[in-house]
């Protein structure tokens, strides 16, 4: 029977998960003043392309999830950590596509190039606007304290399940043997 995440979604899962927590530093570093121009551009061509295929992955991941819903959590875990893990979840999923999305406004408002989707003849979406730009910016930099607390909170209460409770939760999504 059927007890967790399928394997797609556990793959999908723990792929999103390190591009994600690697995104938080590579955009903080490459805004670093003193940084140089090469570093500089480099980690901004990662920072925007990688955010895309964020994008991408996120949208086939809530495709897969309407398709196969997970199965429901064990009736051993009391009613308010079903729903406090619920109300994580979609926080997490708006939070992501938030960052996701003001980026591709701060970028595209702001007339600069997304190299990956220039390469296969995606042209920008939006028109350019300054200060539509500059709103995003701010956004962007702010939604990421937002993104660090719901993933520190879900992080915790994953480490207490696997680590602590040990009541086969954090099994349901690892996927390389049963915790
Ligand atoms: C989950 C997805 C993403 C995360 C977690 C993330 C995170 C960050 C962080 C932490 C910063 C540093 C903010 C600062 O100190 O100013 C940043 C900056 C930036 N990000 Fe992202 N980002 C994501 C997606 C994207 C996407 C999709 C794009 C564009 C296509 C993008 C474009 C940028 C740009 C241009 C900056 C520099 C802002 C500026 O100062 O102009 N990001 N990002």
């Amino acid at each position: 029977m059927q007890t967790g995440y399928r394997r797609p979604a556990r793959i999908l899962h723990w792929l999103l998960a390190v591009i994600i927590i690697a995104m938080l530093p590579v955009g903080g570093i490459m805004v670093t003043e003193g940084l140089d121009r090469a570093t500089q551009n480099l980690l901004f061509i990662l920072h925007k392309n990688t955010g895309v295929v964020i994008l991408v992955l996120m949208l086939v991941r809530l495709a897969y999830r309407a398709m196969n819903p997970p199965a429901p959590l064990p009736n051993s875990m009391p009613g308010w950590q079903k729903q406090a893990a619920g109300v994580t979840h979609i926080l997490l999923y708006v939070m992501v596509f938030f960052m996701a999305i003001t980026g591709y406004i701060r970028v595209t408002m702001g007339g600069f190039p997304i190299e990956g989707l220039g390469a296969i003849g995606l042209h920008p979406l939006l028109p350019r606007n300054e200060a539509v730009a500059e709103i995003a910016k701010t956004l962007h930099f702010y939604g990421r304290f937002v993104l660090i607390a719901v993933l520190a909170l879900h992080i915790a209460a994953a480490l207490h399940h696997a680590l602590i409770l040990r009541d086969g939760v954090f099994g349901r999504i690892w996927p390389f043997w049963r915790a």
